[in-house]
């Protein structure tokens, strides 16, 4: 309340009274908390809205979180893992802090979560684990075999500590019942990070569903659920030894994406990735690894730390130039900011949720001040400048007079992304994804569920760092197992099992075979090559569930086209391949083909095998 009190006052006060240095120049005509909580409450309905059972969520299983009703351009009639787990993480901290009626909702994420871990897909099967890297699935939890970049490796993770986050809660309470229930969730959380603690050293799509390679995104959010896995899984009993190993190796390879000025949003990508690694990735990456109890850290880069506050000025100024609603900005102003300045998705725009994300790192960062110095170095006073001009080096502890200055400018600055949203909501409040970068209109997906939980976060968070109200749980950002690391590229290898005390169905194949058909066919650019067959997994002979392949390995000498599908053991398939012109048309082999998948090895481990194919009719 009292810092509450001291902005109002110096809003109000043109000669800033008390206050010995001019504050930044910056005059927010509303400082918006009305504004604010109206967009709320929309944001709020606007999740439930997307959500199976709620209004705009027509056909989507009970409790199923979609992307967006856009059904066409785009079509995001989907349930993402990232978006539905991101949205689930607000959820449960609004529980928490009393809006009781959310459990029924948490409790069909985690059943309908029990569900799709058992759904297997493109990426894999739940047996081998690769299965939960699925980037996406229908609405009606079944798998999508499109085209897709694929895996993403932040979901599992993120899911994880969405019902971690409720669990602790389930085990603090007096009730056995819900110590019960913190054990079947375990049931969900374990698969995911026993995915995580195998695979987070392998490549994956990002974020933003593009890149290949390492994101940072991903990777910090896997070492936050390992982290915080270890120790619910020690409330409960159960073993940790792999969590524990992998926690250190991730936190070393989470330096690497530090470039010494900004973050690099990716790294391990392939040959001809050329950006320069300035992405909202980051920001959002920092957001969601904040831990209100940990230091300004660095190797964490929470968000007060020396290195998030030189990435978010990095990240802010790259936008200034290329959107033209940016155009009559000041250095000190607000913008409009997007994923990243290369970006080429809808002609690359603004985002609600990466100009919001401003803002909420900023009000994280001020509630970390609380209880540490800021200390401006020569790295960041040009954060610090542009946050407030007459900013100096030097360390500034809490409670004292130039510290309540530069905190009420952080909040200041923060309030003034909020502010250049709002410029962009249209009448309603309906949060789309983007907004044009030429007149600001909303673009892309109306409604999207991630805006509107963007939105809570961001209010969220203000509240927290205005009010020091109730803040989002800690993560063990401070604890001894975040903070030390090892550097090896380790990986562990668990056991898979469908989350049945969950909601899981029990019928899963305990293991499947992993098959890679070469296909030998000359193709021309613009040609792609599909494989379909007679078994959901193989899309069952639909033109439109057809499995890409893919040509990286194409030569002239040798025009190879390779397809990697998971599929149960000792079953006989018929298959065959087709061709998608660039025209669309459909170019369907004329012969049928069979292939007996092998048994699984006696380990139960995944099993492999090598089928070589000439395609061969129509025509080529
Ligand atoms: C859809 C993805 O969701 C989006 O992030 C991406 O930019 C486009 N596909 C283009 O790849
Ligand atoms: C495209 C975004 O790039 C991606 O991050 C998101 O998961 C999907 N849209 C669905 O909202």
């Amino acid at each position: 309340m009292l810092l509450q009190t001291i902005l109002t006052a110096l809003a109000a006060t043109p000669l800033h009274g008390v206050v010995a240095k001019p504050l930044h120049p910056r005059q927010i005509a509303q400082p918006g908390p009305s504004n604010i909580e109206t967009e709320y409450n929309i944001s709020i309905q606007g999740v439930l809205d997307n959500i199976g059972g709620g209004s705009k969520a027509s056909g989507v299983y009970t409790g199923v979180i979609l992307a967006s009703p856009s059904t066409q351009e785009p079509n995001y009639s989907y349930t993402w893992t990232r978006d539905a787990a991101l949205t689930m993480k607000m959820i449960v901290e609004d529980f928490i802090h009393g809006r009781t009626s959310f459990r029924e909702q948490i409790q069909l994420y985690v059943s309908t979560q029990a569900i799709l871990q058992t759904v297997s897909n493109p990426s894999g099967a739940l047996g081998s684990g690769r299965g939960l890297g699925e980037p996406k699935y229908y609405s009606n939890l079944t798998r999508f075999n499109g085209d897709w970049g694929r895996p993403q490796r932040d979901g599992p993770a993120l899911r994880a500590t969405a019902l971690i986050t409720y669990s602790r809660w389930l085990l603090n309470s007096t009730d056995t019942a819900n110590h019960d229930e913190a054990n079947n969730v375990w049931d969900v959380i374990q698969n995911d990070l026993i995915y995580v603690a195998q695979y987070w050293n392998q490549t994956g799509f990002d974020l933003w569903e593009e890149v290949n390679g390492s994101s940072f995104f991903a990777s910090a959010v896997q070492h936050r659920a390992l982290v915080e896995g270890a120790a619910l899984g020690k409330l409960l009993g159960k073993d940790v030894s792999a969590y524990e190993s992998q926690a250190p190796n991730m936190l070393c390879f989470l330096q690497s994406y530090w470039n010494g000025e900004y973050i690099l949003a990716n790294i391990n990508t392939e040959p001809g990735f050329n950006r320069t690694g300035i992405d909202a990735n980051s920001v959002l990456g920092v957001i969601t690894t904040y831990d209100p109890e940990a230091s300004c850290d660095d190797s964490t880069f929470q968000p007060c730390s020396d290195r998030s506050l030189m990435n978010l000025k990095a990240y802010i100024d790259v936008f200034r130039a290329i959107y033209t609603i940016n155009k009559n900005a000041t250095a000190t102003d607000a913008v409009a900011v997007g994923r990243y300045a290369e970006d080429i998705y809808v002609d690359g725009n603004p985002w609600y949720i990466t100009t919001l994300a401003v803002a909420e790192i900023l009000y994280y960062a001020k509630a970390q001040w609380a209880n540490n110095d800021i200390v401006i170095t020569d790295r960041t006073l040009p954060f610090w400048q542009y946050v407030y001009p007459s900013a100096q080096e030097g360390t500034y502890k809490p409670g004292q007079n130039e510290t309540d200055h530069l905190l009420a400018a952080i909040v200041d600055t923060g309030d003034s992304f909020v502010d250049k949203t709002f410029e962009y909501i249209p009448e309603g409040g309906g949060l789309a994804e983007q907004f044009s970068r030429e007149n600001g209109a909303p673009l892309s997906a109306r409604d999207l569920t991630w805006s509107y939980a963007a939105f809570a976060t961001m209010r969220n968070a203000r509240v927290a760092a205005l009010d020091n109200g109730p803040s989002v749980q800690s993560w063990g950002a401070p604890s001894k197992l975040a903070r030390f690391g090892t550097c090896s590229p380790g990986s562990i290898t668990g056991t898979y099992k469908p989350a049945v005390n969950a909601g899981a169905p029990d019928t899963a194949p305990p293991c499947t075979v992993l098959i890679t058909f070469n296909l030998n066919a000359t193709t021309f650019y613009g040609e792609n090559l599909y494989l379909f067959g007679n078994t959901s997994d193989l899309g069952n002979f639909s033109v439109n569930d057809a499995l890409a392949g893919t040509a990286k390995e194409y030569t002239d000498e040798h025009p190879l086209w390779k397809f990697v599908v998971e599929l149960p053991p000792a079953e006989t398939v018929e298959y065959s391949y087709l061709r998608k012109e660039p025209d669309a048309s459909v170019i369907v082999e004329t012969v049928h083909r069979a292939f007996a998948v092998p048994g699984c090895p006696a380990d139960g481990s995944l099993g492999d095998a090598l089928v070589e194919d000439v395609w061969v009719a129509p025509g080529k």
